[in-house]
């Protein structure tokens, strides 16, 4: 964590944008917001290095050593993630190729080929200078590599890329036989006999080999992550006991393999940071979407990590820009801390004049400090002042919910039984079934030690390896629960269908067989015999060992089993073959949680989040989150941070308001 004492408090400052008469204003105004922690430099490189190997480093001194004097601490960015246009033009094969072999223009921002030698070396040498320069800066407190890795250059198909590709393909299968039965390209005749024929998934008159689209998916995650790994290591070589971490988009990126990517940024020195949006018009409520960003986040860093952007109102890249009511902008700072976030810092300091985020909300904003969003940016300064003790508090959790790259990926193959079966936003819908019952959950992939997790929901888990298949067996002997969705287990890592019984991976298990899929028609919706109903996807389902707790009243497969339980000698073993419809699947999700012992925090106050962070004395701090439009009563106890107010007896928080509870070792549970 940045050497902060208390929480961190600020955000993106991006003084490249303004004239140097307004740099003193700032800093008067952020210690006026109480911001402790401002982030530097992100889009900065073409102001830092205006001609090819030219550094200019003086206005950026002003700004640390004005920081500085201002008690501010500096979170500084490498500034790698956006070249100069002079780069881009001097050197147009760093410029990513799409799919269809165009290669795009600079103008924009991220306009990278992450294979690139030459952008890697160039992004390196302004990284030392930069390390070389302020690592005994006194403002210096984290070092902020790149921005938003792959967030609009994930896949770059041009032949620098073509060629990092085969050698990771060399590294992964071997040999071309390796390769070949790893893809199965006997089918359609894609047999390849020499590594030059080997190309990554450009356009093609129909479906590329789905093994060759996942490898790639693979390749560029891995490529992305060697970028950030090449910076890092320079900045711990060259600025040792600094931090370094680099902002992922957990909940909107699924093109990078953030499992691997939390292993490289956690550990000594290195802090897990994360940005998060909220979309206007989502299946999924608002703090729904931050418990998932902020659940992940934590579950990546296995620990504490840090909200390194969000918005304190409208954002301008989404169709149409919701702006956060009042009182908002402090909730959802407090969902992201309440989960483990070590603070929270925004995208951006001052909203730009020019631009193409004119119009996204910043915490100074055009209108000025008379307005809405400073008071309420000045206000969360103070929360997070108040709040200073719950730092190195954890937020514990008892359930796990699966969550595979790879499998994800393999799943978004074209020629799927059903384009409705989404992997990644089923896995968001059971997390945000377990957020709604008021139960905390972490993130994990299947081959993690799943032991302390009384429960294990896997939602979509197409793909899964032998090593993942024995992790969850093994789970579940153990004496675990597991809850595992439709369409998964069939196939391996290389996107093979496993050896029957369908599903081939947990068939034994589960105790079932799925003779054949019946996905159901767009807005088809099918009755079970217990009431509820179900979408997308149906199968013909057989129970020779399990429990039959549901079986479809209507659809494709009337009678056949929909839902069913497997009680082992361990740990029982849930089945659902169908989409259960939110309600439902929130009921079984809840009754299944509460009969292995896993309850909400709060039971019985609909509209109030409440989550708990706990020290490892045993204090903890009980989150209040209303987020209806009334005033509520909580059966809860403490002291509350914000206000200073002492409850004894129902806790009373105020509509869309927040209350977070100072609770001794022996007043919340254990
Ligand atoms: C991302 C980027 C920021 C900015 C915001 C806008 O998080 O990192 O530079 O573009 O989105 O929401």
């Amino acid at each position: 964590m940045p050497k902060i004492q208390g929480l961190s408090y600020g955000g993106d400052y991006n003084p490249e944008q303004w004239p140097e008469e307004v740099w003193p204003r700032d800093v008067e105004l952020m210690r006026e917001a109480g911001v402790n922690l401002v982030t530097v430099g992100v889009f900065a490189w073409a102001w830092l290095e205006p001609e090819p190997g030219g550094y200019a480093f003086d206005r950026l001194d002003r700004i640390m050593d004005g920081l500085h004097d201002g008690g501010i601490r500096v979170c500084l960015a490498t500034a790698t993630a956006s070249p100069p246009p002079w780069f881009s033009y001097a050197h147009p094969e760093t410029l990513p190729v799409d799919a269809d072999g165009r290669r795009l223009s600079y103008g924009s921002r991220q306009a990278i080929c992450a294979s690139s030698p030459v952008y890697r070396q160039a992004a390196l040498a302004l990284t030392e200078q930069l390390a070389q320069r302020y690592r005994d800066h006194p403002a210096l407190a984290v070092w902020h590599v790149h921005n938003e890795y792959a967030c609009h250059n994930a896949h770059c198909y041009c032949d620098v890329s073509a060629a990092a590709f085969r050698d990771w393909l060399q590294r992964r299968h071997g040999d071309l036989a390796g390769l070949n039965a790893a893809w199965g390209t006997a089918f359609w005749s894609q047999t390849y006999t020499d590594w030059a024929q080997v190309q990554p998934p450009r356009a093609t008159p129909t479906s590329s080999n789905p093994g060759q689209v996942l490898d790639f998916k693979r390749f560029s995650s891995d490529e992305h992550l060697a970028c950030f790994v090449a910076e890092r290591d320079a900045l711990h070589r060259l600025s040792p006991g600094v931090p370094v971490t680099t902002n992922l988009m957990t909940a909107s990126c699924v093109n990078l393999d953030h499992w691997a990517w939390g292993r490289e940024m956690t550990g000594p020195d290195r802090l897990l940071s994360n940005d998060h949006y909220l979309l206007g018009e989502h299946p999924l409520e608002p703090p729904a979407q931050i418990a998932f960003a902020a659940d992940l986040s934590r579950s990546l860093a296995g620990g504490p990590w840090l909200l390194m952007e969000h918005s304190t109102s409208a954002v301008n890249w989404q169709p149409r820009n919701l702006a956060k009511p009042p009182g908002q902008l402090r909730r959802d700072a407090l969902a992201h801390v309440a989960r483990g976030s070590e603070g929270a810092l925004y995208f951006q300091w001052r909203a730009s004049r020019a631009g193409s985020e004119k119009w996204h909300s910043a915490m100074l904003p055009h209108a000025g400090t008379d307005s809405k969003i400073w008071r309420e940016v000045v206000q969360l300064g103070t929360d997070l002042r108040a709040l200073a003790e719950i730092e190195g508090s954890r937020t514990g959790a008892e359930v796990a919910v699966l969550l595979d790259y790879g499998s994800v990926w393999a799943q978004e193959a074209a020629n799927q039984p059903s384009a409705d079966m989404v992997a990644f936003d089923e896995i968001r819908r059971w997390h945000s079934a377990l957020w709604r019952a008021g139960i905390t959950a972490d993130l994990a992939p299947p081959d993690a030690d799943l032991g302390r997790y009384r429960l294990v929901l896997a939602p979509a888990l197409y793909a899964v390896t032998d090593d993942a298949v024995a992790n969850l067996t093994g789970y579940v002997a153990a004496g675990g629960s597991l809850v595992i969705g439709p369409y998964s287990g069939l196939v391996d890592e290389c996107d093979q269908v496993r050896p029957a019984p369908l599903p081939g991976a947990f068939a034994e298990l589960l105790g079932i067989r799925v003779e054949e899929f019946f996905p159901l028609r767009a807005a088809e919706t099918v009755r079970l015999d217990d009431g509820s109903t179900a979408a997308v996807w149906t199968e013909l389902l057989a129970a020779p060992d399990a429990e039959v707790l549901a079986r479809y009243a209507d659809g494709p497969v009337p009678g056949a089993p929909a839902i069913t339980r497997r009680g082992t000698a361990g740990g029982p073993a849930w089945y659902l073959g169908t989409r259960l419809a939110d309600a439902p699947l929130g009921r079984l999700l809840a009754e299944v949680a509460a009969g292995v012992g896993v309850h909400p925090e709060l039971p019985g106050t609909p509209g109030v989040e409440a989550i708990r962070r706990r020290h490892a004395d045993g204090r903890s701090y009980l989150f209040l989150l209303n987020h209806g439009d009334r005033p509520a009563e909580v059966d809860a106890t403490g002291l509350d941070l914000l206000t200073g107010e002492r409850w004894t007896g129902p806790t009373r928080v105020a509509a869309h308001g927040a209350v977070v509870l100072a609770q001794p070792a022996a007043e919340g549970p254990a």
